[in-house]
């Protein structure tokens, strides 16, 4: 299994503390443990930044980076040991194990926070926090602060200043490393197994939740704790619907599928869609649509890198797909007027991408200083056209009408271009035809 590596972690909260201001703290809590129903738990995922600093895999852990602290800088809060929990719920790092496993310099029952975080905020000027995130956390934060204040006679110095931590961390988890690559790629290639095993396993008669299980069997084959987002697989006029969810209608002959879905690998995200025919077979309008979609999603890689602009990928499949729209009649104009006037939009209604990472909406700002971001090695992002066509567009022939179609592949700058990290699943519709029609007849 491919995984950060301890030493990164280390070296991510020694970048950090670097970039924070003399005589400071930072203070990260854990993802709070979320009730399902009664006594049931959700299956458990760490916090993004938390889990970026430390690799700590536990509920109820606070992390506190105190740059130039004698007794050690990295200071985590944890759950004690405690066999009788532990028969239970599973083993428990500890505060040796917090030392000795995941490199703490020093670490404390997290139920002694109380008494002991306060200590380490008092005197420290500044205090790096993701304000507003956590609300019950911003509380508790706030009583350690009064509880230094009431102390104030006596000599306690409260801070004078809250920083957001998360912008600094952001920025740094906007340019992945060659190990976040590795682990992408991993993710990107598990995911890229279960799109293929969904198009070899698609037939008219089935639902799409059976499609989907083919997706979670593959994740979990592959190692994958979890998907990266509620899979989508949206069969006919569903995949119209952007975000679609209910994965449990039929896939009848002659419709598209649409899957959209990836597996998250030590808590990074790959995220793939792919649509294909659910019997095998493309009908004219439907290849039509497709290949716009894939010349879209090709001419946005010639965009992608270090010089360029965040925004010129996305530009560019507005380009395609407008242009493209036109050569079909579905739209009547000259493209560039069409561009300017978005009217392409109620065809092609998203963004070319987004960052991707430990989320799959990932952290990182697209425009500095009021500019679009200009690209650099390392950063990750996603390019997913996309076309649909609602099944109430009174405007185009009906002939067209309920086909959706989105193509969606994860790329990462290099120092010349970019890399495509899900290369692995097929694209062209000679290609997704061969692979159901090779499925077929080893089925029949
Ligand atoms: N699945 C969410 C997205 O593609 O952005
Ligand atoms: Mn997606
Ligand atoms: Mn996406």
């Amino acid at each position: 299994m491919t995984r950060i590596p301890k030493s990164e972690y280390a070296r991510r909260r020694k970048a950090l503390m670097e970039q924070m201001e003399p005589n400071s703290i930072a203070i990260l809590p854990a993802a709070p443990m979320y009730i399902r129903n009664r006594d049931v738990e959700h299956v458990y995922r760490q916090d993004s930044d938390f889990q970026y600093l430390s690799g700590f895999p536990e509920p109820e852990a606070v992390i506190a980076l105190i740059p130039g602290r004698e007794h050690g800088e990295y200071v985590l809060f944890c759950r004690e040991r405690d066999p009788e929990r532990e028969l239970w719920d599973g083993l428990r790092a500890g505060q040796d194990g917090a030392v000795n496993d995941y490199g703490a310099d020093d670490a404390f029952p997290i139920g002694d926070i109380d008494d002991i975080l306060p200590g380490l905020i008092e005197g420290r000027d500044r205090v790096y926090y993701a304000i507003g995130t956590n609300e019950a956390f911003d509380h508790r934060l706030m009583e350690w602060i009064k509880t230094i204040r009431a102390k104030a006679r006596q000599g306690a110095q409260p801070p004078s200043e809250f920083v957001a931590l998360d912008h600094l961390l952001h920025d740094m988890r906007l340019y992945k490393s060659s190990n976040e690559v590795k682990v992408m790629k991993h993710a990107a290639e598990i995911s890229a197994r279960a799109h293929i095993c969904a198009m070899q396993a698609s037939r008219a008669g089935l639902f799409e939740y059976h499609l989907e299980a083919e997706l979670d069997y593959e994740f979990r084959k592959g190692g994958a704790k979890m998907p990266a987002y509620g899979s989508i697989v949206a069969a006919g006029r569903n995949a119209c619907i952007l975000h679609y969810r209910e994965n449990d209608a039929p896939l009848r002959d002659g419709d598209l599928v649409l899957i959209d879905a990836g597996c998250e690998i030590d808590c990074y995200a790959s995220d793939i869609t792919r649509t294909f025919p659910v019997s095998g077979r493309f009908s004219p309008e439907q290849k039509a649509i497709y290949e716009l979609v894939l010349a879209a999603n090709e001419e946005a890689f010639k965009h992608i890198a270090p010089g360029r602009h965040w925004n010129e990928a996305h530009e560019a499949t507005v380009r395609v797909i407008t242009a493209g729209l036109v050569e079909l009649g579905l739209l009547q104009g000259e493209v560039d007027e069409l561009i300017a006037c978005e009217a392409y939009k109620p065809f092609y209604m998203h963004r070319a991408g987004h960052w991707l990472g430990m989320d799959v909406h990932d952290v990182g700002d697209y425009k500095v200083g009021g500019e679009w971001r200009v690209l650099e090695p390392g950063m990750a992002m996603t390019v997913e056209p996309g076309i649909y066509i609602a099944a109430d567009n009174q405007d185009v022939a009906r002939k067209w009408r309920g086909i959706g179609v989105r193509i969606e592949d994860d790329v990462v700058v290099t120092r010349s271009g970019c890399e495509i990290l899900t290369g692995g699943v097929p694209k062209s519709v000679a290609e997704i035809e061969a692979l159901m029609a090779a499925a077929r007849e080893q089925a029949a």
